[in-house]
């Protein structure tokens, strides 16, 4: 069949199915007299070959009106670059329908982070004070995916979603062509060198010499940067002689290597497993109801007709317009029909998720931090103050809640922004009010210190040396109702390992007639019974007995300690409790003279070990705490507050007044956050709760959840089995 009898079959095609979508008439929305014009050729093109339907051209004064237009049917088709449409989807229900095909990879490409191989030491994770290479201010290969990637995944932190400053603070010099003028730091212009004559440094076209990929890549070759960020495809075409400019000439491809997203490094050539992100081709997009078939069947008609041979009109080239990538990129190839009409299969997961991490919504004016007692508050205000003296934004605020679950509460009817919260209670914010990890605390300087062992803390005896399976009758001190050390992991070890056993999934009640008495602070409400706040003691004054917050002296980690010195057998507490207040750390009058070697810990294999054998002798590791916000507030923006203020707070020997991880001063523990807190990490590409608690504690937790009783616990995915099987049996007894 001969190629003219294809393109007629695809018209009538086209048309039917354009026909039956009610179009008769596709009006193309164009952004510049240029744009117009060339669009006006393509009609009379079109149209001298019967191509139909008829396309007409309108005029909008930017792409997102042309979205606007198309979203309200003043118009009905334009083509966008990937970010644009992630910008014109977000408000606009419109869709991808037709990829403009490139000979590269098709209908993308994708972004890499270059360096040159004798630079051994860098790595995707260690790019902090290094200088940076960059395509161009807000295209997708020097600046959306590196950005995006960097903010995405914590290694850069936004505060009050000011980016360039970011960036500015990150790389220590730059080369970003565009990012010139009032709104942006000098340093992000400082390695561009401008034009022959040193004039039009840090333009965004091409006097500037290091601008666009090629650009940025010849900054790397120049040893100015050490890092350039380009498109997959640059360093093997400027380099083995395929680039005969003087600056390329004798470059080796072999001098230079990629960092892969895993912390390893691979050969240029290896793009497709070690890249930043793919990113899409433009595509043409309509609005919803519009046939997508039909579009690609006009489109491939006339791109058969008008494409590289054509004698007339070129539907891919600008250059008599006296432009560029007018409707369409020059550079296409051809059409392909998108099979998923979705921006989000359409931009894909990663892309999609960096354009996310620069997008800056509503970026809150005061950042208002849920307090739970009268101590807190004050660290609270001590934190706002001395955040304020540094100029750091949003303003934090401090607002009281009465406790964990009335903090969850206000902050998803958003009266209130943000709350640490321990893994136990995330579950219950995640699931119950919808909110979303923005922050974690770590508790050591390396990479795995979102997490933390809950560990069972005993008196060494000899007369008495009681192992795990012989805690009944014992007096017991727990963190708090619910928590994961305190509650969760050592109630739920006792039920899978049969020694507490619910009757109807009523928890409370087994846990209280197991223990001969208890502090489980919380447990003051109707429904638990009396001597699970039996051993408790509230405040100075005696008020506020068995209190869910810090009010109540054995509350939290260290008040279950001291609950055990004073008066308990067993305190359920983490990994570093013990250790955090013996030995003269603790300076209380309680714990002055407390020494390490007079605890234990009690391990699962019936031994004891000391209480810094805990990597051996635990209950579980758990996920760590994080800062939980309603879904709508912008986590790097939370982030962002936070990493600025514990580089002047954070240290313990900081010598800005305020610690932010330290409580004593203000009367308590683990006060806003927890003491032995060492920093605050992002949350990265855990962005829900489910991802922070990660699946073992996730499946554990659903599987034992008894619905209409009074309590679940949970476990380590080991115990599920079994706690299963118990809770299963127990809840199908009529
Ligand atoms: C299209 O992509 C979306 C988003 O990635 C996905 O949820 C959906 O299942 C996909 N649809 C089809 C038909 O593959
Ligand atoms: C404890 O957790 C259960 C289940 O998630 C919940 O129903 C209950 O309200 C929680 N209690 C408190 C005091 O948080
Ligand atoms: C701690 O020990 C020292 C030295 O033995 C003693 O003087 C002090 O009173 C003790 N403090 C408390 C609170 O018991
Ligand atoms: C914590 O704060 C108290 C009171 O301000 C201070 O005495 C103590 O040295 C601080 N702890 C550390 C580890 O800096």
């Amino acid at each position: 069949m001969p190629a003219s009898a294809g393109w007629v079959v695809w018209i009538f095609v086209g048309f039917f199915s354009l026909a039956r979508s009610g179009l008769t008439d596709l009006r193309w929305c164009v952004t510049s007299a240029p744009e117009m014009k060339k669009c006006s050729h393509m009609k009379e093109a079109f149209e001298s070959v019967k191509i139909q339907p008829l396309i007409s051209c309108v005029t909008g004064i930017s792409v997102m009106d042309c979205a606007k237009k198309i979203a309200s049917k003043e118009a009905d088709i334009m083509s966008l670059d990937a970010g644009d449409l992630y910008q014109a989807t977000k408000e606009h229900e419109l869709k991808p329908v037709v990829a403009e095909k490139n000979d590269q990879v098709g209908t993308s490409y994708y972004v890499v982070a270059v360096v040159r191989k004798s630079d051994n030491s860098i790595s995707i994770n260690n790019l902090k004070m290094k200088k940076s290479c960059q395509s161009g201010y807000g295209t997708a290969a020097g600046w959306q995916v590196p950005i995006g990637y960097l903010i995405n995944t914590g290694k850069m932190s936004v505060m009050d979603c000011k980016i360039s400053q970011a960036v500015s603070d990150f790389f220590t010099k730059s080369c970003i062509p565009g990012a010139q003028g009032v709104d942006f730091p000098s340093n992000l212009c400082q390695l561009c060198i401008g034009d022959e004559q040193g004039k039009n440094k840090c333009v965004q076209d091409s006097s500037e010499r290091y601008f666009s990929d090629i650009g940025a890549f010849r900054c790397l070759a120049e040893n100015a940067g050490d890092v350039a960020f380009v498109k997959h495809s640059t360093v093997l075409d400027n380099t083995d002689g395929n680039n005969a400019s003087p600056w390329a000439k004798d470059l080796n491809s072999g001098d230079y290597q990629l960092l892969c997203r895993d912390g390893s490094r691979a050969e240029v050539s290896n793009w497709k497993e070690c890249h930043l992100a793919r990113v899409p081709t433009r595509a043409v997009v309509v609005r919803r109801g519009i046939d997508g078939t039909a579009i690609f069947n006009l489109l491939d008609a006339g791109q058969k007709k008008f494409g590289m041979t054509s004698a007339g009109f070129e539907i891919f080239n600008s250059a008599s317009y006296n432009s560029k990538d007018l409707l369409f990129k020059d550079t296409t190839k051809g059409f392909s029909l998108i099979k998923n009409q979705t921006y989000q299969a359409w931009l894909g997961t990663e892309y999609l998720q960096f354009l996310k991490g620069l997008d800056c919504y509503s970026i809150p004016e005061n950042l208002r931090w849920c307090t739970q007692s009268r101590d807190e508050t004050l660290k609270c205000a001590a934190m706002a103050e001395a955040f304020q003296s540094k100029n750091l934004t949003p303003a934090i605020q401090c607002v009281s809640g009465d406790n964990p679950n009335d903090c969850m509460r206000k902050i998803k009817n958003k009266e209130i922004d943000a709350v640490t919260l321990d893994a136990g209670q995330i579950y219950t914010a995640g699931k119950l009010y919808g909110l979303v990890p923005a922050a974690g605390e770590s508790y050591t300087h390396d990479n795995d210190g979102a997490s933390y062992y809950a560990v069972a803390v005993v008196k060494k005896s000899s007369h008495n040396a009681f192992t795990i399976n012989q805690l009944k009758g014992k007096k017991s001190c727990h963190t708090g109702l619910n928590r994961t050390a305190g509650w969760n992991i050592p109630i739920g070890t006792l039920v899978e390992r049969g020694e507490i056993k619910p009757d109807n999934c009523e928890i409370a009640k087994a846990v209280s007639e197991f223990f001969a008495e208890s502090c489980v602070p919380g447990a003051n409400q109707q429904g638990y019974p009396l001597n699970l706040c039996e051993l408790c003691i509230g405040h100075d004054e005696g008020q506020s007995k068995c209190a869910f917050t810090s009010e109540e002296q054995y509350s939290g980690y260290t008040g279950a300690f001291r609950c055990l010195v004073e008066v308990g057998d067993v305190a359920f507490v983490k990994h570093t409790t013990a250790i955090d207040n013996t030995d003269g750390n603790n300076q209380d009058a309680w714990a002055v003279n407390l020494t390490s070697s007079d605890y234990q810990l009690l391990c699962m294999n019936g031994a004891r070990a000391e209480v810094h054998q805990w990597k051996d002798c635990n209950l579980a590791k758990v996920p760590s705490h994080a800062v939980m916000v309603h879904p709508s507030t912008p986590t790097s923006v939370v982030f962002g507050l936070l990493d600025k203020g514990q580089i002047f707070f954070g240290a313990d020997s900081n010598p800005n007044g305020f610690q932010m991880f330290n409580s004593t001063a203000y009367g308590g523990n683990d006060l806003l956050f927890k003491d032995s807190t060492v920093k605050i990490i992002s949350t990265g590409e855990k962005i829900t709760y489910e991802d922070w608690l990660g699946k073992n504690y996730l499946e554990a937790m659903k599987k034992i959840e008894c619905s209409g009783a009074a309590h679940p616990s949970m476990v380590s995915l080991l115990l599920v089995p079994i706690l299963m099987s118990q809770f299963l049996c127990i809840s199908s007894v009529p």
